[in-house]
């Protein structure tokens, strides 16, 4: 979607004070292209929406991983909540206090969890009993005095969102159990060398109301009662954007209303990712060819599901625009936009309506700062492509990441 940040000037699309145009003549295409100063926007708007709870917020480095933009996200004072060795490795890369990472995820590895210990990381957000166990028993092989930790509670309520990213119903396979939750904080005198001080619920993405959340707030809270000296709640990610204007989500103002009365007492984790850098990014891409078949029109471009995955996997729906507007006069048509990858499933976007475009013209995917570069892949080896930053004050830009190159698919591999 467009927003202050992402914007026409004059029928051309501009991210901050740079026209996009300019970028993808030096850059090349596909390229993604973000807006370091919406980054800021949004992460100071989050603040602000859950103002009297005054949270840490923690972003969640899976949504986006660009050093970049993690660099952007810490030097502003927040944390990180990483999901692997990858990602605290990275986060330790651009600055991040390691008292300022949380590490969560569903099957952290013996060795992640060695690691995560040796570079102090602040929380461990435990998802299974069994790992609870390790890091008692790592903690006490590393010497480490002890290590903070949270319970990650399933707390069974389903979330109002596509059901691949809902994580809080009784069947995911994220956190534990509600009588595991209670039967561990009962023996958790059983775990000597950590310290169960949090819990922490996380019920999905993309959150379309503001009512699970706070029935799951609920549930954690029941099961914490009798434990006064766990006073962190870890509230998770989830608040969502606009894809569409016709989307209907709670802002985030309601998500911090939902919850603040519940939370006054807790010293509360954020861990947003997409609502961070969602709208701060965009794909940009070129027409190669045009089509129809069997009555419709396609446009086929550079760009595919190998750089968004997200329309495939989830059927989502993201704002396709030409970087260059035509005139109101020119009519549009509603298009398939495809890219080159073998799949049918290889789509940015249907019945999108655009007008009739030369090949060569730019085309932008809207709100694609989140979930794109961090789920690329090499399918149909396939380089990926460049993430371009334009700074906070707006004005100018730089690569971020490099275009990848053939070396680089064959450089980790034997013949
Ligand atoms: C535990 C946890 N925290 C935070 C997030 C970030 O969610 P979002 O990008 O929707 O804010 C996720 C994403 O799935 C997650 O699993």
């Amino acid at each position: 979607m467009l927003n202050d940040s992402i914007r026409y000037i004059a029928n051309q699309l501009y991210c901050d004070e740079v026209s996009v145009q300019s970028i993808a003549d030096k850059i090349g295409t596909p390229v993604y292209i973000y807006s370091l100063k919406r980054v800021l926007d949004n992460l100071a708007r989050i603040r602000l929406a859950f103002g009297e709870l005054n949270p840490h917020v923690h972003y969640s480095a899976k949504a986006n991983a660009s050093l970049a933009v993690l660099h952007t996200i810490v030097k502003a004072g927040a944390g990180i909540d990483a999901v692997s060795g990858g990602e605290i490795y990275k986060a330790l890369q651009v600055g991040t206090k390691p008292e300022d990472i949380v590490f969560a995820g569903v099957g952290k590895t013996r060795d992640e969890l060695r690691y995560a210990l040796e570079q102090n990381v602040g929380w461990f957000n435990i998802e299974n009993v069994l790992e609870l166990q390790h890091i008692n028993d790592l903690a006490a092989e590393l010497g480490k005095e002890s290590a903070r930790v949270a319970l990650r509670l399933n707390p069974d309520v389903t979330a109002a969102t596509h059901h691949h990213i809902a994580t809080g119903h009784k069947a995911a396979k994220f956190g534990l159990s509600i009588e595991t939750v209670k039967e561990v904080l009962a023996h958790r005198d059983q775990y000597s060398n950590v310290r169960i001080e949090g819990i922490h619920i996380h019920i999905g993405s993309q959150l379309h109301d503001t009512e699970a959340t706070r029935q799951a707030v609920r549930v954690a809270l029941d099961c914490i009662g009798p434990y006064p000296d766990i006073r962190t709640f870890n509230i998770g990610g989830g608040m969502a954007v606009r894809y569409s204007p016709e989307e209907q989500i709670p802002r985030w103002e309601d998500f911090g209303a939902a919850v603040t009365p519940l939370l006054k007492e807790y010293e509360v984790i954020l861990e947003p990712g997409r609502s961070i850098i969602a709208d701060a990014g965009i794909l940009v891409m070129s027409l190669l060819y045009t089509k129809v078949q069997g009555g419709e029109p396609i446009y086929i471009t550079d760009g595919s599901m190998a750089e968004l995955i997200r329309p495939a996997l989830y059927e989502a729906h993201h704002e396709i625009m030409p970087v260059m507007k035509t005139s109101e006069a020119v009519s549009q048509k509603a298009y398939h936009v495809v890219g080159p990858v073998c799949e049918s499933a290889d789509a940015l976007g249907h019945d999108i309506l655009l007008p009739e475009l030369e090949a060569g013209s730019l085309l932008a995917v809207l709100t694609a700062g989140a979930y794109s570069m961090a789920m690329a892949s090499n399918y149909n080896q396939r380089t990926r492509p460049p993430e371009v930053v334009v700074a906070e004050d707006g004005k100018s830009w730089r690569l971020a990441r490099r275009r990848e190159t053939w070396d680089d698919l064959t450089a980790t591999e034997i013949i």
